[in-house]
């Protein structure tokens, strides 16, 4: 038997072995002692109840008291001869079916009737493995017997705790045949469970299938649940490991080129050979290590920063962003179209500075990737929220790795040669922000265009 089988049937047996000892004990010495205890109490009652009677309603009523309580009540004038009295009284027994071996009313008994006193004597009948409980007064001049057979008790106890014994014998049987078959029921599942544990331990994250429908059922989903919520950040964790392993070998080149520029221009000057222009590259050099440093640095303090939200003018935003971005749009020639713009004072509850910064790099992005040379822009004023919609033209085709541009330092394959590209943290900045604050947020690429959408909460105070 399993360990659990074991204390569980060692348990429950001690139980049970307690409680039928008690029993034994109970039924051997203190059971007979409360039988006579009761008769003596049930006779002692009728004998009060005779006292308050006179002599004819006693007479009258001595059989019903007899009927009422079982038992037998006999009275008989006492006369001054012992042996008449005691035969009398015999014959009259007998006459009620109680035969006894043993029965005699002593002078001394009649003496302390006599008295006014009350005689309480059992007689043993020996071999009939019974007695005789008698309790005698005197009224008036008569002998009142009021009486009760009692069976020897502590005999029929022997006997019925013999039977308990046996009865204690087969319920330890039954107690281990039981919990044998439930601890079995019990341990085979959690034994599945330990070994679905140590392989999750082991990073092999199994599910198991229990239909037990109690508690070890409900275990098991959450097992299966934390099993398959840690494979997933697992295989996150993995996948982001090696991004951020191809983003640290990108960033060391990134940082390794110009570092190798500048220190070629300064030996350059060094040696005479400055044309003029080597001060002016080494400058725009340093300024390419700053930006992607402070790109990073960007990235962990966003990550960390508290979201502090008020309400806001969504659209009044957005122009002040875009009016930073009018040069670059005007050289790039770049049509910027703004659908629903009779849409104004669109009020949004969240962090302004943060989404300044979603809006800025989704401007910048659209102005640095448009492959048309046009920029389309929404805004949808609904019920709960505010769509806003971003589009331009792509030659991207990696459709199904879309989803992908919003990992930190991913670049699409298409604009990582392209001069463009700059660190690949854009994204990941607007998708953190966009998270802190619940906001439902998304890209697609449908038909050459490439879409962002973010739903932005109303103000919930104005509803
Ligand atoms: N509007 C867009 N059109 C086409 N491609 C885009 C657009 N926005 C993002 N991408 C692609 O997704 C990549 C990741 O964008 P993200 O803004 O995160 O980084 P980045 O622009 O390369 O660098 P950073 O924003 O850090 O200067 C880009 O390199 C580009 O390939
Ligand atoms: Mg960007």
């Amino acid at each position: 038997m399993n360990k659990l089988g074991r204390k569980l049937s060692l348990s429950i047996s001690l139980a049970v072995i307690v409680i039928f000892s008690i029993s034994i004990l109970l039924t051997q010495y203190f059971l007979p002692k409360y039988y006579l205890h009761k008769t003596k109490e049930r006779l002692e009652q009728v004998s009060n109840e005779i006292k308050k009677m006179d002599k004819t309603t006693f007479i009258h009523s001595k059989e019903t008291i007899e009927n009422k309580y079982g038992i037998t009540i006999i009275y008989e004038p006492i006369n001054s001869n012992v042996d008449e009295l005691n035969e009398v009284v015999f014959s009259q027994l007998y006459k009620k079916r109680i035969t006894l071996n043993k029965f005699w009313i002593t002078e001394e008994t009649l003496q302390k009737l006599a008295e006014g006193k009350k005689v309480n004597k059992i007689y043993d009948q020996g071999k009939l493995k019974s007695s005789f409980f008698a309790s005698f007064m005197q009224r008036d001049d008569m002998l009142v017997l009021v009486g009760n057979s009692i069976v020897h008790f502590s005999d029929t106890a022997k006997i019925v705790n013999e039977f308990n014994l046996y009865m204690l014998l087969f319920s330890i049987i039954l107690i281990i045949a039981l919990v044998w078959i439930l601890s079995k029921k019990i341990t085979t599942p959690l034994k599945e469970l330990k070994d679905v544990s140590k392989d999750i331990s082991e990073l092999k994250f199994e599910t198991v299938h229990i239909k037990t429908n109690d508690e070890i059922e409900e275990l098991a989903n959450s097992i299966n649940l934390m099993s398959d919520k840690l494979n997933k950040a697992h295989q996150d964790l993995k996948r982001k490991n090696v991004n951020l392993k191809i983003v640290m070998s990108d960033l060391t080149h990134e940082l390794k080129t110009p570092l190798s520029l500048i220190k070629a221009y300064c030996v350059g000057i060094k040696d005479g050979l400055d044309d003029g222009t080597y001060i002016d590259t080494i400058i725009k050099q340093t300024d390419n290590i700053s930006k992607v440093i402070e790109d990073l640095l960007n990235f962990s303090k966003i990550e960390r920063d508290e979201i502090e939200k008020t309400t806001f003018d969504l659209i009044d935003l957005f122009h002040s962003c875009l009016v930073k971005h009018k040069i670059e749009i005007e050289t790039k020639e770049i049509d910027v179209r703004i659908s629903n713009s009779h849409l104004h004072q669109l009020f949004v509850w969240a962090d302004k500075e943060k989404i300044e910064i979603v809006f800025n790099n989704l401007i910048s992005n659209a102005i640095k990737y448009t492959e048309d040379h046009k920029i389309d822009i929404e805004f949808e004023d609904l019920e709960q929220e505010i769509v806003f919609q971003i589009k331009n033209g792509t030659n991207v085709q990696q459709i199904e790795k879309i989803e992908k541009i919003w990992e930190p330092f991913y670049v699409l394959e298409a604009s990582r040669n392209k001069k463009a590209s700059g660190t690949g943290l854009g994204l990941a900045i607007v998708k953190s922000i966009l998270i802190r604050h619940h906001f439902k947020h998304g890209v697609s690429i449908f038909n050459n265009q490439i879409q962002f959408y973010i739903c932005f909460q109303k103000n919930p105070f104005n509803h």
